[in-house]
């Protein structure tokens, strides 16, 4: 015979599931009576919402439970939480919720997007923030060089564990080719390997995932679009009023799956002399802020020519230092990025 112990145990266990804590961490038991001879239990358990389809499931699975347990009737009735508990739990809920996906997108190559998806992401690492890159451009991946890993992933227990460098967790498909031999897959295996990348990967709690795409409009780019339809996007392009004009179709792109434009970067803006400090427009002038015009969003900065400083000892030949001109500007983005997510 089941013993009113026993029922406490048992109810006291059960799953809220609004709240996903135990009964007893809610201390949601208020009052709990057994009548041995008739076998019937009456209990009083105070919930979030009173009348919501949560209340309904863990009704069903406390009647369940107590009668696979020799308790012949349950009376239940319910009460709400106080409120001040909840909203505090809610808050909890959703800070340890998923990361904040950032796609860094263009219209065509080589305008830097890795460049920027590598110092954006150590720029929000050194803010604090706890940040990943998924380098989804398949084919084209450079994100290990850039950041000078040479370490490859470790598996556990089936899931593939990222590379950490500069407190930024990293996973590219440069990891699992042999030699830098060229990847020769097709359609369905890219957007297998995305899946895999944010299924198989161990990302532990992350406030940015920041993903590299491939350039242009293609295959990957929509599948990111597809699969992640809550990512934001920071769209690239040099000055050159064609290459905004091409990174506008990556914008359109952004509007027509509705992924919300955190803004434009425009990348290689001037070189600025050392000597004299005048600034020279190699790449033409006024692509970024015709394309955030168009756009209507902001442009989030104007990165100029310039080479990280070489550290032999700790090499990575894409990233700059916190101290460096570039490295700051990138430092106003993040804090920028920061602050429009909140
Ligand atoms: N502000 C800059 N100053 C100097 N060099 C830069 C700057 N930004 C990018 N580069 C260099 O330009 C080249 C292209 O940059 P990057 O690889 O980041 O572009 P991408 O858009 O990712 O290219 P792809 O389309 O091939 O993926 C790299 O060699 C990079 O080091
Ligand atoms: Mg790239």
């Amino acid at each position: 015979m089941i013993t009113k112990d026993e029922i406490e145990n048992l109810v006291e266990s059960m799953i809220d599931p609004f709240l996903h804590k135990t009964l007893l961490e809610l201390n949601s038991i208020k009052d709990l009576k057994w009548d041995e001879e008739k076998k019937h239990v009456s209990i009083k358990i105070a919930v979030a919402q009173l009348g919501t389809q949560a209340q309904l499931e863990l009704q069903e699975n406390i009647v369940s439970l107590l009668k696979g347990n020799g308790v012949e009737s349950v009376g239940l009735r319910f009460s709400e939480l106080p409120s001040g508990l909840v909203n505090e739990m809610l808050e909890n809920k959703k800070d340890s919720g998923n990361p904040v996906y950032i796609a860094i997108a263009s219209g065509k190559g080589g305008v830097g997007k890795s460049t920027v998806s590598v110092n954006l992401a150590v720029a929000l690492a050194r803010l604090g923030k706890k940040v990943g890159i998924m380098d989804a451009d398949i084919y084209g991946f450079s994100v290990p060089d850039m950041m000078g890993i040479s370490k490859r992933p470790l598996v556990e227990n089936e899931k593939i564990i990222p590379v950490e460098r500069f407190g930024v967790k990293v996973i590219s498909m440069g990891f699992f080719v042999e030699d830098n031999a060229p990847i020769i897959w097709r359609g369905p295996m890219l957007g297998k390997m995305l899946t895999s990348f944010l299924e198989e990967v161990q990302w532990g709690e992350l406030d940015y995932l920041i993903l590299d795409l491939p350039p242009g409009t293609g295959d990957v780019a929509l599948d990111v679009h597809t699969m992640l339809p809550a990512s934001k996007e920071v769209i690239v392009t040099t000055p050159h009023p064609t290459a905004a004009f091409v990174a506008a179709r990556a914008g359109a792109m952004a509007l027509k799956t509705e992924h919300d434009i955190l803004g434009v970067i425009e990348n290689m803006s001037y070189f600025e002399s050392k000597v004299t400090g005048e600034k020279e427009y190699v790449f033409g002038k006024g692509g970024g802020i015709k394309l955030a015009e168009d756009l209507e969003v902001p442009l989030l900065g104007q990165l100029p020519l310039a080479q990280p400083d070489w550290n032999t000892e700790d090499f990575a030949p894409s990233v700059y230092q916190e101290n460096h001109m570039l490295g700051e500007k990138y430092k106003e983005i993040a804090e920028h990025i920061i602050n429009v997510l909140k």
